[in-house]
């Protein structure tokens, strides 16, 4: 079916009556409805009837096929909602539209025919009515798929991925792991809820040592009749866990969350990260703990850090020291360190007399906060964007 050529039959008919049919012009090409036009009229035609003039049934029902075979046609031709507004008006318009002008013949029909003229006109609308909405939908399908295209400008560079990354406090853990690494530690893991053993009795914190006072700890509802669980308030556990299951010599390294009941302020957290370090060999002093502490904090803040201890008090090792290291004109206090005592050894079935060892534990956010330059570790839990793209 031949495109765009509707208009041919719509300025025709539109501007002859409706029910005017051709009379064999001398044109070149018949339109679609041209033809249909051609064919009925030998029916009979009605051209030339007036008001009031009987309209017979054949003619009636030619006309609704024009009708129908026209609108077809000129549908068939429109490319936007324009066109389709331009067509319905011309074929459904409700004031001098091509169907308004076959229902004015209904009155023209005999008495006997109008209930089947009626019944045609009604289809052929449906039918015509149907056509403009199927156009419509293909239309506006059309639209929507033409303007994301439009949309689409394959010339312009591409939006950069915004892309994550670790957290500032697993950079620096494991930053640390693989400083301690090199020096022979292998990283280890533990449990987060533990029992008195390990996270006190094993480590020599007896009963009635204030360390286990609820009010400074989180104990769990769940408690197990007189062995309690607990969020461990040390990585210290740890060591107790892995000489419990293996012999020396031992270089482990272990970093995690532990919990303890503080307010939170610039330097405290409720929730924060340890590192545990421990070595267990014939012959290890003090002095080895001190030069395994520098490496690991030359290592991490860069250049040459000098570390110093001062005396403290721990359960767990014996004697005990408060380690600082001096970075940047400054001391900072980095955690607590020591040999570890006898009856620890002991209490996880090795020989005093035939081994010794040193432990350290210090806390990641401090050591994250100084080497960044971060005043508050309260920063690393807002979770603001605009501070974590820093690191
Ligand atoms: C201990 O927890 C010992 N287990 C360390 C140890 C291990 C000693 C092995 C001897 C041998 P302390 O309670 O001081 O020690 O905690 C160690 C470090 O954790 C502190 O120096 C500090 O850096 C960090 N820390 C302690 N409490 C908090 C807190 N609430 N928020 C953030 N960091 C903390």
């Amino acid at each position: 079916m031949p495109r765009g050529r509707p208009w041919d039959c719509r300025s025709r008919l539109r501007s002859r009556s409706a029910v005017t049919l051709p009379t064999g012009r001398d044109e070149a090409a018949p339109t679609p409805a041209e033809a249909v036009s051609a064919k009925v009229a030998s029916v009979q035609p009605v051209g030339g009837e007036t008001a009031g003039q009987p309209v017979a049934i054949e003619s009636f029902l030619a006309e609704l096929v024009v009708f129908r075979e026209a609108a077809a046609a000129a549908l068939d031709g429109v490319a936007d909602s324009a066109g389709l507004e331009q067509a319905r008006i011309e074929f459904l318009g409700a004031r001098s539209g091509r169907l308004k002008a076959i229902q004015k013949l209904l009155s023209g029909l005999a008495l006997a025919d109008r209930p089947a003229g009626g019944r045609h006109f009604n289809e052929a609308k449906g039918a015509v009515t149907a056509l403009f909405a199927a156009v419509a939908d293909r239309l506006a399908a059309g639209g929507a798929a033409g303007a994301t295209a439009a949309a689409i400008d394959v010339t312009l560079p591409g939006e950069p991925v915004r892309l994550g990354h670790v957290h500032p406090i697993t950079q620096t853990i494991r930053r640390v792991q693989e400083i301690m690494a090199r020096l022979g530690f292998e990283s280890v893991d533990g449990p987060e809820v533990e029992d008195q053993w390990h996270n006190f009795e094993a480590l020599a914190i007896p009963a009635e040592h204030p360390a286990r006072d609820p009010l400074d700890n989180f104990y769990l509802a769940v408690a197990r009749g007189s062995d309690p669980l607990l969020l461990r308030s040390q990585t210290s556990t740890v060591q107790i866990r892995v000489m419990e299951n293996r012999q020396p010599p031992l270089r482990i390294v272990s970093l995690g969350r532990v919990y303890r009941p503080d307010t939170a302020d610039a330097t405290h957290y409720p929730m924060f990260h340890q590192v545990e370090g421990l070595l267990i060999e014939r012959g290890t002093t003090m002095a080895h703990l001190k030069s395994v502490l520098r490496q690991l904090a030359s290592s991490f803040l860069g250049g040459d850090v000098h570390v110093r201890f001062r005396p403290s008090f721990f359960p767990f090792t014996e004697p005990s020291v408060e380690f600082d290291m001096e970075w940047g004109g400054r001391w900072i206090e980095m955690g607590g360190a020591g040999m570890v005592d006898p009856a620890v050894l002991a209490a996880v079935g090795y020989d005093p007399e035939d081994v010794s060892g040193f432990a350290f534990g210090l806390g990641v956010e401090r050591i994250a906060a100084r080497r960044y330059g971060v005043a508050d570790i309260r920063d690393f839990y807002r979770n603001d964007v605009r501070f974590l793209r820093q690191f």
